[in-house]
């Protein structure tokens, strides 16, 4: 939600800032826009409607010998439309100050009355503006702008990550976070500030991950680490231990179907080194709970939005089944204001592919003023949810760019389906079930490659979709949450509007919206509910339904009711799910390309929603 960028150093700092900003445009791209000191000390400020190439044709060629401080901003509005005004970067009165931001200024209004009765003059629709003009009212003779920062974010309620730079200290960006992802990134001779290390990557893998309420002045020749009370803070630098090449689309047309793509290397990347063959068990090292404490759960809460949260249905359905341990399932906005039931003995788990999402914080932190012991399971590496909470374990999925998330999901299921064989084997797994699972697991990514093999028929079968204005999603147990991410997918990135259903329930309302046009995408594997699923899909047929169906290799039923089969290979119930959304996946993706639409930034959405 918007992206943050800032850079001092020696090289051409508009160039730097806006080549990183492009990295983190998955976050936002309504508008955009960026800040420089010219040679002469004086504030140049750029904005555009619109993605970051339209602010490019506005730039003028900046000197690399001369222009050596920057921050810019990619945005998601959230107050004010997206518009040249209400980009950001956001100035004072003066004119000296320019700031971008991340989050929201909940008390903007009173704020507003106080610094408009006090002569500021504010231009735009924003809660950031805000912000900037409560700088300039403290920045006055006698005070640095870090001391200004200070006192102005004193007095705000909200989350902010926030740069901010002034024409009369032009050697200092000057950043600071509460609620929203920043980083420090050190180079040689150069820093950087970023929400993600995504944006920096190219140029530095040591950042140091800022926590709430911290602020950080950078120069070309270091940096000072604070809070915003004034209290040093000792800095902890880490290794990024990913690389560049990982957020390149590579020869593929867009980062989604990349990343589609992926899915049979990073399922192995969520299970390589966890398992213990000799015990038939997993091995999830990060939880941080020995065997008996694990043994001791009798309860497991599962918390999430949006595709994540298809994963805490799919963990239910895991979890219950192969270690008969009751699970509950949460919508993180839901759980942080119910007034949730924590029990003795009860874990909770928040999942999270960027571990930034504002309501999963809210939510692991309700549980944890509960009394619950909270784990995440992200892909962020040191991200919020990785450090608040008790322990977890990374997806290691590598960075996920197309906003509509797709090998977060499969590596989160293989995590869960971990911890189900883990928890199992100290309830009613034996050795041999657990080996079983295991051996299962490890064939499913050479299984994932024979299935996106079929890219091409899947886009010949999507041109059946385009046109479509409804569609509907079936699938039953493990196949349900599938049958949600299918219509998710294909709504997000098509704009046709889908619905996912449990096959059974088709009858009690969805059935009423079946005709010659409506394509009806089922998920009817070989496994105990097949003969169900099929008297379902005769319904549908019997009302003249486009069925698209999802088969086991080997079915010969479903062709004979079907417009078109997508077949796919064979595993065990468990696991079906891993490869059954594969196929839905990149019928959305064709879907939305033969429409000619923005795949990897769909309108009005994020990747990352670090708003409430
Ligand atoms: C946004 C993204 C979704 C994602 C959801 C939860 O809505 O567009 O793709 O599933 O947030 O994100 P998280 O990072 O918490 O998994």
């Amino acid at each position: 939600m918007c992206g943050i960028v800032g850079y001092i150093g020696k090289k051409n700092a508009v160039n730097i800032s806006i080549e990183a900003l492009k990295r983190l445009e998955y976050r936002g791209y309504d508008s955009s826009g960026v800040a420089t000191l010219t040679d002469d000390n004086v504030l140049y400020i750029a904005k555009k409607k619109g993605k970051i190439k339209e602010l490019e044709k506005v730039l003028p060629k900046f000197d690399s010998s001369k222009c050596h401080i920057a921050i810019a901003h990619t945005r998601w509005a959230t107050h004010g439309e997206p518009t040249e005004i209400n980009a950001h970067p956001h100035t004072d009165n003066s004119g000296n100050i320019a700031l971008v931001h991340n989050g929201i200024i909940e008390n903007y209004k009173s704020l507003a009355e106080r610094l408009t009765e006090n002569g500021s003059v504010l231009k735009s629709q924003t809660d950031t503006e805000v912000l900037s003009h409560l700088i300039g009212f403290f920045y006055k003779d006698g005070v640095d702008l870090e001391e200004a920062v200070k006192s102005a974010l004193k007095l705000v309620e909200g989350t902010y990550g926030i740069a901010v730079v002034s024409s009369k200290e032009p050697d200092r960006i000057v950043a600071a976070r509460k609620g929203s992802p920043l980083i420090v990134g050190i180079g040689k001779d150069e820093y950087f500030i970023a929400s993600d290390v995504n944006a920096i990557i190219i140029h530095t893998k040591k950042v140091i991950y800022l926590q709430d309420e911290e602020i950080v002045t950078i120069t070309k020749d270091g940096f000072d680490l604070s809070t915003i009370d004034n209290v040093s803070v000792q800095p902890e630098i880490s290794e990024v231990d990913w690389d560049a090449e990982d957020s390149d689309k590579g020869s593929f047309k867009h980062f989604m179907l990349k990343e589609i793509f992926e899915q049979s290397t990073t399922i192995e990347n969520a299970f390589r080194g966890r398992f213990i063959d000799s015990l038939g068990t997993s091995r999830l090292g990060g939880l941080n709970m020995t065997t008996q404490e694990l043994h001791k759960i009798k309860k497991i809460i599962l918390i999430a939005c949006g595709t994540s949260y298809h994963t805490c249905i799919l963990g239910k359905y895991l979890i219950e089944k192969m270690a008969r341990v009751p699970v509950q399932i949460d919508y993180a906005s839901e759980f942080r204001y119910r007034n949730p039931i924590i029990q003795e003995d009860t874990l909770v788990f928040v999942i999270s592919q960027s571990g930034e999402t504002a309501d999963t914080i809210a939510a692991l932190r309700e549980a944890k003023a509960k009394g619950a012991r909270v784990l995440g399971i992200t892909n962020g590496i040191g991200s919020t949810i990785s450090r608040e909470t008790a322990g977890g374990t990374y997806i290691h999925a590598g960075v996920e760019v197309g906003v509509a998330s797709t090998k977060a999901f499969t590596s989160q299921v293989t995590i869960l389906y971990l911890l189900g064989i883990r928890l199992g084997r100290m309830r009613n797994l034996s050795h041999g079930d657990g080996l079983f699972y295991i051996n299962e697991l490890k064939k499913i990514p050479a299984k994932i490659d024979l299935i996106t093999q079929q890219s091409e028929r899947i886009r010949e079968i999507a041109k059946s979709f385009v046109d479509s204005k409804n569609a509907l999603f079936l699938g039953r147990d493990v196949h349900f949450p599938v049958a949600l991410e299918g219509a998710l997918k294909l709504k997000e990135i098509s704009y046709i509007h889908a619905e996912g259903y449990p096959a059974a329930e088709m009858k009690h309302g969805p059935i009423a919206l079946i005709d010659e046009e409506m394509p009806v995408v089922a998920i009817a594997l070989k496994d105990v509910l097949y003969d169900k699923v099929f008297s379902t899909l005769q319904e549908v047929k019997a009302r003249k339904g486009r069925l698209f169906t999802i088969a086991t290799e080997g079915d010969d039923q479903l062709d004979k009711i079907s417009e078109e089969v997508i077949y796919i290979p064979h595993t065990i119930h468990e696991l079906q799910p891993l490869l059954s959304v594969i196929p839905l996946q990149l019928l959305a993706y064709h879907v939305a390309d033969l429409r000619g639409l923005d795949v990897d930034q769909p309108r009005n959405l994020a990747k990352s929603v670090t708003v409430e």
